[in-house]
């Protein structure tokens, strides 16, 4: 097979395969051995094609039945990833060979579907329920380690492409020479009989997954199908099956994450920059102050095999960021004890900002404070080689103005990590009018070697994410003014799909972070709240009271009341607010500011802004995204809202964006909008 870049199975494929198999039948071929070109085996369906439009042609089911049913023995020959209709073409053949370093995974639950060319029936009956409930659910891909001890290869060879195709043809003479049986998964029962009829082994598994697949349909259609596996026939298993797969497919939440899953491609490919751009090579990475961002940005680097020097004022502020690094990974489940000293191995300490001397990267995290940043670029202008990337953290100032104090403004750029930065996928890459190619394609290549989904974004206050979420808070503020409480704002939001609400979210990160009792004026929520001593969950009290041992929530009617007389001391009428304008309210202004910054050129797509809110703040992916959902509900009948809400409440927010209204009279839409 050869279909690059990842021997999808498109139509022609399938076709060719089917035809392929027919033929080495009739020429009466001893044995098959299906091996693909490239860089990997199959890697599942054609996903394009999931909209419908492909020309006809065989089916996947005739595929695999004319390698299942061959009279002769047929290998299948993985490197790479085998996965989705990849593994379940693997799982037709009578026999697996595979490199060491080939992975196999049945991910369609991340495209919101389940494997429907009967993965769900055949996995279960060589890795036994409760791993592939595991792999299904998760998407999780699973070395040959697993594989081998689960029988889904039969053989793992050492070595590349050729030792593969070899070994693989080996197989098939000594499978031929030795009558191997021509052995078919669906008829295995053993391992799958341990599970039948018993229930309790599926609704712990329900139980186990509830919290992190909140929301999501295909988790549990997975479920189902792994349940049919087990307690029927293969055959009606199947139909079990093909039923769930087609209405999935049809539902809206798929259409959302197929959507999504090309989106976050797509924010890879800047357009003005051609793609053969050279890169900075980076050798050497450094990073400036150790503290909550810095710390986690070193690790990101140290995790992806790069050195890193870390630099901060005073040998205490980096003996005590450093510890903290170090505990991060000694908490992580993840990380072996010798992996931990690997790591830190590779990230050297030092208060002396000269060591930055040999740095390809240097990622500025200080406070911030624009006169800082700009004496810190100066200084890094003086050290760093001519062609060194001089990134910074900062999440809310002006790359132009901290780039205008070097005399390299083109190699100075935007690095927009997000809390905890270890952790969290998101990085805005922000592009001053400055930088060059070269610094845009390298932060972005950057971004993505250390594990993360980098999205270019312009400057502007607060970039797409931050600017956005501003609309958001601003609202939520004066909807518990107007007469919502927190914990109202908060469940409409959570039960939208968020992790969490504002106000809880803000609980979270402490009340008092940024706020100094000499400032405060006492005009609004926020110095009510730490004027009465809470902080949040570091304290106990926040928007709710928290209880010590469990850190369990519940809403705080003296908050509440508290707000209230505020409220009305302030001049607000108190209402009973519905949820339908809490969420219209949060997230209308949202989608307006989105349109904005897609109008100001601050974002290249509207996929883009989906990418940031999906992996920035968990806007929850079976809904696209801020921009895909404002189409799927309408624009016009969005920006019939934002009139109303600039009338009743006005305020900046709900100034219409002109984008916005020119594209709901147009019937025009912002997921794929494009600059
Ligand atoms: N269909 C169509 N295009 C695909 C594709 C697929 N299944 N998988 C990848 N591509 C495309 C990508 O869009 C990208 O295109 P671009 O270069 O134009 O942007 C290109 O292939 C390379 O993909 P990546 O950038 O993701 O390359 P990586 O090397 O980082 O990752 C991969 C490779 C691990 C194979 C990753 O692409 C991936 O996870 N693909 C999806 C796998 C998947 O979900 N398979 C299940 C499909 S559903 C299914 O099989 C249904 C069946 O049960 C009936
Ligand atoms: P922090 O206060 O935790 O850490 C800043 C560190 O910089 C401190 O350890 C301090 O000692 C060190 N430092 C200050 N001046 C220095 C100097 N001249 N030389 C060497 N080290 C110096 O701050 P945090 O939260 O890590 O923020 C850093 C930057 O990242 C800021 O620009 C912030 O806006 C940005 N950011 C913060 C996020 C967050 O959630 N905390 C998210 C994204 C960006």
């Amino acid at each position: 097979m050869d279909n690059p870049p990842v021997n999808a199975l498109s139509w022609h494929v399938r076709q060719g395969l089917f035809d392929g198999m027919t033929k080495a039948v009739d020429d009466g071929a001893a044995a098959v051995v299906l091996i693909c070109d490239g860089r990997t085996f199959i890697a599942g369906a054609d996903i394009s094609e999931f909209g419908g439009g492909a020309p006809d042609a065989a089916g996947l089911p005739a595929v695999q039945a004319a390698m299942e049913d061959a009279p002769v023995p047929v290998i299948a020959a993985i490197h790479g990833t085998a996965l989705g209709g990849g593994l379940e073409v693997a799982l037709c053949a009578h026999y697996r060979v595979s490199v060491a370093s080939a992975k196999f995974g049945l991910p369609e639950v991340n495209l919101g579907l389940l494997p429907g060319a009967g993965g769900t029936q055949r996995l279960p009956r060589l890795t036994a329920a409760p791993k592939a409930l595991e792999m299904m659910t998760s998407g999780r891909h699973i070395g040959t380690g697993e594989a081998l001890g689960c029988g889904l290869v039969d053989e793992v060879v050492d070595g590349g492409a050729d030792e593969l195709r070899a070994a693989a043809i080996a197989f098939a003479r000594r499978a031929v020479a030795d009558q191997l049986p021509l052995a078919k998964v669906r008829d295995r029962d053993e391992k799958i009989a341990e599970a039948r009829g018993d229930e309790q082994l599926f609704a712990d598994f329900r139980a186990s997954i509830a919290r992190k697949t909140r929301g999501f349909l295909a988790p549990e259609y997975n479920v189902r199908c792994v349940e049919a596996a087990v307690n029927l026939p293969f055959d009606e298993g199947l139909k079990e099956e093909r039923r769930l797969f087609t209405e999935l497919m049809t539902g809206p939440q798929s259409g959302a994450q197929r959507y999504y899953f090309f989106a976050e491609r797509a924010a890879n490919k800047i357009p003005d920059i051609p793609k053969d751009t050279p890169l900075v090579d980076i050798a050497r990475a450094g990073v400036l102050g150790a503290g909550t961002m810095g710390g986690g940005i070193a690790m990101n680097f140290a995790n992806a095999g790069i050195p890193v020097t870390i630099v901060e004022r005073d040998g205490e502020a980096l003996d005590r960021g450093l510890a903290v690094v170090r505990k991060n990974y000694e908490r992580s489940r993840s990380t072996t004890a010798e992996q931990v000293e690997e790591r830190m191995g590779l990230i050297t300490g030092s208060t002396d900002k000269n060591d930055f001397a040999g740095c390809d990267i240097v990622i500025e995290a200080v406070f911030e404070d624009m006169d800082l940043k700009k004496t810190i670029f100066r200084e890094l202008d003086e050290i760093c080689e001519p062609g060194a990337v001089l990134a910074s953290n900062t999440s809310a100032l002006d790359i132009n103005e901290i780039a205008s104090a070097t005399r390299r403004p083109e190699s100075v750029i935007g690095m927009h990590f997000f809390s905890p930065a270890n952790v969290m996928k998101l990085l805005e890459v922000v592009r001053g009018d400055a930088s060059s190619d070269t610094v845009v394609a390298t932060a972005m290549a950057v971004g993505r070697q250390v594990g993360k989904v980098a999205v270019l974004v312009g400057v502007c206050h607060g970039f797409v994410g931050n600017r956005m979420l501003f609309q958001r808070r601003m609202e939520a503020d004066q909807l518990v003014l107007e007469g919502a409480t927190p914990a109202q704002v908060d469940r409409v939001l959570f039960d939208f799909g968020f992790p969490m609400g504002p106000f809880a979210m803000s609980d979270l990160a402490g009340l008092d972070i940024g706020w100094k009792a000499e400032n405060s004026t006492g005009d609004s929520v926020r110095d009510l709240m730490n004027e009465s001593g809470r902080k949040g969950q570091k304290n106990g009290r926040g928007y709710y009271t928290y209880d010590p041992d469990t850190r369990a929530a519940t809403p705080d009617p003296e908050v509440e009341q508290m707000i209230k007389d505020f409220a009305i001391a302030k001049g607000h009428e108190q209402r009973d607010v519905t949820d339908q304008e809490v969420l219209e309210r949060c997230l209308y202004s949202m989608v307006n500011e989105g349109a904005k910054i897609l109008e100001e050129g601050i974002a290249i797509r509207g996929s883009d802004i989906d990418v940031v809110w999906v992996n920035g703040y968990g806007w929850p992916v079976y809904r696209g995204g801020p921009m895909y959902w404002a189409d799927s509900i309408g624009l016009s009948g969005i920006v019939e809202r934002v009139r109303h809400y600039g009338e009743q409440v006005g305020g900046r927010q709900w100034e219409l964006s002109p984008l916005l209204a020119k594209l709901a009279a147009e019937d025009g839409n912002l997921h794929q909008f494009s600059n």
